[in-house]
């Protein structure tokens, strides 16, 4: 049996992206396999949100996995706070990750450059806590979206890296994890780029049928096909992209075959994607508002969680501890 791990940031609201990225693929692995999911609120402090904020993320990002579908007595469902072993093995990785390699990796880059003023060393080891997320558990299958891809790569060498230097075998290797299919990239509705939490460009599970509609209908696109089998621009091939993961492939087929002759409607399009995502997110939006509510329930997922991640980490924790040379007196 393998072990699987995923993991969101609270920073908001899960939008199609982050469901088709790391939630889909789960749900359905959670029968098989030994899965954790969990909530990286320590990965959010690096955008530095009010304590008020944090706490609804966490509790907003919680409710909306178990709406769509994780189960938490099968899967370990927890918030990553809860278990203070990844921080300390966080720690202990960092002894071995280099400013250089550190400073080379993508996502740093783009948050440097899109917050300059808040250019952090959490930012910076971003990479090293995701590697303690994932390999406190062991996990060997990482659902991850195409984004953290480069992340994952990184998880692998500090993997790699420890287990060389202390000559153990402790860590296996992980892999991001999309059933042998390349990892997929939801685009967002701004005709550039993926979806983002905080782009302005997303379709949140949480959004109401009207939300949904107007987001769609305002979706950019261009002037429309003038030649027979003209290439497609970004912004219709990323509708085209949200319509194969929302609708059933022949609306697609119709809709590329009308692009390919000119005689394609953007505006029957988008009303058609409207409406494939409403009846899609319609159950997940009203099993969230009903979690959310739920105080007792909510409280008890978190404790059980807590308890069942706690027990595997602090078994990789102690073995690590015990490599690395700390003995008991
Ligand atoms: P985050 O919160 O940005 O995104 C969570 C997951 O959603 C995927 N995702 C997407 N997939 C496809 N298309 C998109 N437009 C899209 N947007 C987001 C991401 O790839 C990710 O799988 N660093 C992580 C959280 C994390 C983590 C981990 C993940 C912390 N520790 C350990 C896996 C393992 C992050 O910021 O994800």
């Amino acid at each position: 049996m393998d072990t699987v791990l995923s993991g969101i940031r609270s920073t908001g609201r899960l939008h199609l992206g982050n469901y088709f990225g790391a939630i889909t693929n789960f749900v359905e692995l959670q029968h098989q396999e030994k899965c954790y999911f969990f909530v990286a609120d320590y990965h959010s402090l690096t955008t530095h949100p009010t304590p008020e904020n944090l706490h609804t993320s966490v509790r907003t990002v919680l409710a909306e996995y178990l709406a769509c579908g994780i189960d938490p007595e099968i899967a370990t469902l927890y918030v990553q706070s809860d278990v203070p072993e990844i921080p300390e093995l966080y720690l202990l990785l960092t002894m071995n990750a280099y400013l250089g390699e550190l400073e080379r990796t993508t996502t740093f880059k783009d948050k440097a450059r899109k917050q300059p003023d808040n250019v952090n060393a959490g930012l910076l080891t971003y990479p090293v806590l995701m590697a303690a997320d994932i390999i406190i558990h062991k996990a060997t299958k990482v659902p991850v979206g195409k984004d953290q891809e480069q992340n994952l790569e990184m998880a692998r060498k500090f993997a790699k890296r420890f287990n060389f230097m202390y000559k153990h075998e402790v860590f296996p290797e992980p892999q991001a994890f999309n059933f042998g299919k390349e990892l997929v990239k939801i685009p967002g509705l701004d005709g550039t780029g993926k979806m983002g939490k905080s782009e302005g460009n997303g379709i949140f599970l949480a959004d109401d049928a009207k939300t949904i509609r107007k987001k769609i209908m305002t979706a950019v696109t261009d002037a429309g096909p003038t030649e027979k089998n003209s290439p497609v621009a970004e912004p219709i091939q990323n509708l085209f992209t949200l319509m194969e993961v929302m609708s059933k492939p022949d609306t697609l087929l119709f809709f590329k075959d009308a692009y390919a002759n000119c005689s394609i409607r953007y505006g029957d399009l988008k009303k058609q994607l409207a409406e494939d995502v409403v009846l899609f997110t319609t159950p997940i939006r009203e099993r969230i508002l009903q979690i959310e509510n739920d105080e007792a329930y909510m409280r008890k997922v978190v404790k059980l969680g807590a308890e069942k991640a706690r027990e595997s980490a602090s078994k990789t924790l102690k073995e690590v501890r015990e490599i690395i040379g700390f003995k008991a007196f």
